[in-house]
């Protein structure tokens, strides 16, 4: 099991590491010393990714002495549904406080065994082992757990961090490229919020990273949690600064929602397009330089990456976008807030005050 790299995530008594390696992390024994101590383990992984890793994690069990649920793959998962089928499988192994549960999944998955186990007798141990890039460099660093309600997605969920993060090279080995490319657009987020040099540095190794070259892999997924641990560090409880994480996030939402979140367009690919619009209207607004939209367009058009509405087939009008805009949970004071861009690696939040502002750059630059 070859250790490429590890960070902590400094929340005090709540801190914890992210270590990356470049094989199945069959040994978490010398990683997680604490392991030994726990009264009953459980793994929770989904079919999809059991039928993948099964071998693997039948081994990862049996050197654990652990017990395994399965639940199905897919966002439908993430519901109170699935929340009670889960617990209900927890609570029938007999738990107490001791617990701990070891979550294999993506972010689906990771969202749900969080909440469960801030849930489960008012809070057990967990541990993401999460298995898409996506996942890798966002969801399972920084504690966000959550299930999605009628009123939208993830609005139900809890604050509740993870006792360690292990992120493993060797899953994305399995995963489709379309995936691979959706949590580059969280890499690429962090080098635009708040890295210029590592914006360059991706420049050099965006290719390497999508032919999951392990060092480019790994140095990119280090610098991603690093950002995200930091600000997350700073605001745990989103209250100000984590806000900035949303970057491209709130046209991307919309767009997602306009979509029904199918499979026209997964996460990703709403971030890139969020992004671009982002961009576009941080330069509209006069925070930024039009060569930003050129060091962005240039940089995805190198990787083949889409960032155009058209480019997804996506019918909408600037006031279907805008009604939908207005139901992303972002909203404070009823006033939609942007995160935009005055330079790469520095964001500004802007909160819009007039509507025709964002209508008529709608109309204009991207409708
Ligand atoms: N995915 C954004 C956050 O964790 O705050």
């Amino acid at each position: 099991m070859t250790l490429l790299s590890n960070l902590t995530v400094k929340l005090g008594k709540n801190s914890y590491k992210i270590i990356i390696y470049n094989n199945f992390p069959l040994k978490l024994k010398n990683n997680f010393t604490k392991i030994k101590e726990y009264s009953k383990i459980i793994v929770i992984t989904d079919k999809t990714i059991n039928n993948i890793f099964d071998d693997k994690i039948h081994k990862f069990c049996n050197e654990l002495k652990c017990e395994k649920i399965i639940l199905p793959s897919g966002e439908k998962t993430k519901s109170f549904k699935y929340l009670e089928y889960l617990m209900n499988k927890i609570l029938s192994k007999k738990v107490d406080r001791n617990a701990l549960l070891i979550c294999i999944g993506g972010g689906v998955i990771g969202d749900l065994v969080g909440l469960a186990a801030s849930l489960t007798l008012r809070g057990i141990d967990f541990i993401q082992i999460p298995t898409t890039l996506l996942s890798q460099v966002d969801s399972s660093v920084g504690g966000k757990t959550a299930i999605n309600s009628i009123y939208g997605k993830n609005l139900i969920g809890t604050f509740y961090q993870p006792k360690i993060v292990i992120i493993s090279l060797y899953f994305l080995r399995k995963l489709p490229k379309r995936e691979i490319i959706s949590g580059y657009a969280e890499i690429l987020k962090y080098a635009l919020i708040k890295n210029k040099i590592f914006f360059s540095w991706l420049e050099n190794n965006g290719k390497k990273i999508l032919k999951l070259n392990s060092n480019a892999c790994a140095d990119a997924i280090k610098e991603s949690c690093r950002i995200k641990s930091l600000i997350v560090s700073k605001d745990e409880k989103e209250k100000n600064l984590r806000e900035i994480l949303n970057f491209g996030h709130t046209f991307g939402h919309a767009l997602e929602s306009i979509t029904g979140f199918s499979n026209k367009l997964n996460h990703g690919e709403s971030v890139f397009l969020g992004m671009y619009i982002a961009i576009k209207f941080s330069i509209f607004m006069g925070f930024c330089k039009k060569s930003i939209l050129h060091d962005y367009t240039n940089h995805l058009d190198k990787l083949n990456i889409s960032y155009k509405i058209n480019d997804y087939n996506i019918s909408a009008s600037p006031n279907l976008f805008l009604k939908h805009l207005k139901f992303d949970k972002k909203i404070k004071e009823k006033k939609i807030r942007f995160i935009l861009i005055s330079d790469i690696g520095k964001v500004k939040v802007y909160k819009l005050n007039e509507e025709k502002i964002l209508l008529d750059f709608l109309k204009k630059e991207v409708f």
